[in-house]
């Protein structure tokens, strides 16, 4: 099988007011044709690094690059694009009249119909002959996908390009994406569309790669999960009646417990309706990405021990 991007041990140095900074310590990944993979990771983790050198930004100081088999070269390029939530458009000039440029830039044919496609696709036809200076930082988010798909790439870097879209639009900008036939690698720091939207995830810090894995394989190191149980009334005693089983949260007539194992909700149950207690309603909660993402980069030894585990789906490079 032909990947369309294999990165392999990627370094590169930033030398800025005499500080040395190792953005990228040796990153090597694997993308599959056809599926969206996520970059994620911290504040300065390296991932704007990756991209920029990935679409010809920046220089890498060392590591080798693979596009659909091929080192980069003029006509890999015709076959990628990318948008980030930075990419300047021109201001004076409207949002047809920018897409039109680059739909020449890239040679498009039928270059007015593919920009009328888009608009439609990202839902901002209304926009086509306002002032790209007078849009809303959503409605630029969405000028700038459209620019990403000017040429029908097959392979598409977006970072962090999805900012300032509100929930229905957002929602729409995920559709679209899911139904596109280009490989995306994608960065974002909202979470919940990092998990509905990545076939995979390579976890960065500190310019390394610490893990990559779908989101249900990294959700699945921690196993930590809640057990929730609302009351009929407030739960008085019920931390001595479930001794072994400490109460992590209390309040009102709810109280959570952390689980060990499936077996630990039976048992609760029994002891408490064998003890007088009516239970109202349960439910079991899960962690989220949010959650394992805050525990990583609150705790960077205890994180990576974490993602060290080998016990969730691996790639299969
Ligand atoms: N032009 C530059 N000159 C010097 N240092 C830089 C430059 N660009 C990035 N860096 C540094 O390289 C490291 C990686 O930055 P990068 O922008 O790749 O991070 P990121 O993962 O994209 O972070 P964010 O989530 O904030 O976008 C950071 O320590 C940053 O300060
Ligand atoms: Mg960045």
């Amino acid at each position: 099988m032909q990947y369309p991007l294999i990165v392999s041990n990627l370094r590169k140095r930033y030398k800025s007011n005499g500080k040395i900074i190792d953005a990228l310590r040796g990153i090597s990944f694997t993308v599959r044709k056809g599926e969206i993979f996520g970059l994620l990771g911290p504040n300065g983790a390296g991932k704007t690094t990756t991209i920029n050198i990935l679409t010809g930004l920046l220089s890498p100081d060392s590591g080798r690059i693979r596009f659909f088999g091929r080192a980069p070269c003029e006509e890999t390029k015709n076959r990628i694009n990318t948008a980030t939530a930075y990419t300047m458009l021109n201001g004076d000039i409207t949002v047809f009249q920018n897409l039109h440029i680059y739909a020449m830039i890239y040679n498009v044919p039928h270059a007015r119909k593919r920009v009328e496609e888009l608009l439609s696709r990202f839902r901002i036809t209304a926009l086509r002959d306002t002032r790209v200076y007078d849009l809303s930082t959503g409605q630029k988010t969405r000028v700038n996908l459209c620019k990403c798909f000017i040429n029908d790439p097959d392979l598409v870097f977006l970072d962090e390009a999805t900012v300032g879209l509100d929930p229905h639009i957002a929602y729409q900008v995920r559709q679209e994406l899911r139904k596109t036939k280009a490989t995306i690698v994608f960065t974002s720091h909202i979470m919940s569309e990092v998990e509905e939207l990545c076939d995979r995830i390579a976890f960065i810090s500190k310019g390394k790669i610490l893990k990559v894995a779908t989101p249900q394989g990294i959700k699945k190191l921690v196993r930590k999960n809640t057990f929730v149980i609302q009351f009929l009334s407030k739960p008085v005693n019920a931390d001595r009646i479930l001794k072994e089983f400490p109460i992590t949260a209390h309040k009102d007539n709810k109280i959570s417990i952390e689980l060990k194992s499936g077996k630990d909700i039976q048992r609760v149950i029994h002891r408490l309706i064998t003890s007088g207690f009516e239970i109202r309603d349960f439910h079991i909660k899960r962690p989220t990405l949010d959650e394992i993402f805050i525990k990583i980069a609150e705790d960077e030894e205890r994180g990576q021990e974490l993602l060290a585990q080998d016990d969730c789906e691996e790639e299969a490079a």
